[in-house]
């Protein structure tokens, strides 16, 4: 069996360090590792307006973004196919014949549609495509035959869902779909990435983000405006590090390269936190140490976005490139399905 990956973002904000560390590193390395026979990253454009049909020009604004972000991170259009969901109708295709697959109540079952419906206010009357994106999920991880899926935990009930879609398709028909499995982020400091403020997750919505397109002067900004200890209030006091942003961040970035770079007093954090706890470690300082060392993350990140965006004609066609070649992958799909259900009548 082929070792095929495919993932994919929702294209309704620009994407953030959350991302990078919760996905888009690991999907470099993933592509770098040489494991793989086809990878595939979706765009998935229609499954946002799932959630936003009352506001399309926020997708539309967003997809090239998503794209940038993908190249400047790494991600190479040689070794990695790059593809914009609505430019493939073989994916509304199979999601219609698995729709017959899946009861409502099953949809309305899944832990993350539950979480949405309540987050969106849609309990009263919850959109068809909404409800049903689950579905077209599946069709997205199927088309390919992916049998790896790099995911957050938060989707977890999607690739389920995938699951029971493909063995109700063997069940029903035939043993032609490929059963994935979710690949969760190595490191659980990574899987969710809190925000600047210490709430929840880092999200477009909360505005507790930094953007891989921030400039150094944002990023310093937002850093030495970081959520620590508000008990820490003179240096000389004791201070807490658990729930402190500053220190939940440099668990995630800070190597002891950075140290030897800038902190050359520190070995390491172990020595920094206790340090801290001790008192006599002020934020400015360690808030200048994150500093340091999330530019030096996203600074050649960074560059290479401005470099891109200079020729967006490029981008462009890198994603209608991708989207005619992950269509002919998914036209196959969809012609083996018709055969499976025996709706190619005319043996084409
Ligand atoms: N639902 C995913 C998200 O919100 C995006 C997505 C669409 C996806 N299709 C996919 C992820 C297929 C993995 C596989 O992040």
């Amino acid at each position: 069996m082929k070792n095929v990956i495919l993932t994919g973002d929702r294209p309704t904000g620009r994407l953030h360090l959350g991302h990078y560390v919760g996905s888009l590193k690991r999907r470099v390395e993933l592509q770098n590792s040489g494991k793989f026979d086809e990878i595939y990253i979706e765009i998935a454009d229609s499954q946002a307006i799932t959630d936003n049909f009352d506001n399309i020009e926020k997708i539309r604004n967003n997809v090239l973004e998503v794209a940038l972000d993908y190249l400047a991170v790494g991600i190479d259009p040689e070794k990695t196919t790059i593809f914009l969901q609505s430019r493939l109708p073989q994916l509304c295709e199979l999601t219609f014949y698995y729709m017959n697959l899946v009861s409502v109540s099953r949809l309305k079952r899944n832990p993350t549609i539950k979480e949405e419906i309540v987050l969106r206010g849609f309990e009263e009357s919850i959109p068809t495509g909404f409800l049903t994106y689950p579905i077209s999920q599946a069709a997205d991880i199927t088309a390919f035959g992916a049998n790896v899926v790099p995911v957050g935990e938060d989707q977890l009930p999607m690739i389920e869902q995938t699951r029971e879609i493909v063995r109700s398709f063997k069940h029903y028909y035939d043993d032609i779909l490929v059963e994935p499995e979710a690949l969760l982020p190595e490191n659980e400091k990574c899987n969710r990435l809190p925000g600047l403020d210490g709430k929840a997750k880092m999200s477009k919505s909360l505005g507790n983000c930094i953007y891989l397109a921030d400039s150094e002067e944002e990023i310093k900004k937002k850093v030495m405006g970081m959520y620590t200890d508000p008990d820490h209030l003179r240096v000389e006091d004791p201070g807490k590090v658990e729930g402190n942003m500053v220190f939940v961040y440099l668990d995630v970035f800070a190597t002891e390269e950075h140290f030897k770079k800038y902190l050359p007093e520190y070995n390491n954090l172990d020595e920094l936190k206790e340090h801290y706890k001790r008192g006599g470690l002020g934020d400015v300082k360690i808030k200048l140490f994150l500093n340091n060392v999330l530019q030096d993350i996203l600074r050649p990140i960074r560059t290479r976005r401005e470099e891109l965006s200079k020729d967006m004609d490029k981008v462009i066609k890198i994603l209608i490139d991708g989207s005619e070649k992950a269509r002919k992958r998914a036209q196959i799909t969809v012609d083996q399905v018709k055969d499976a259900m025996g709706i190619n009548y005319f043996g084409e």
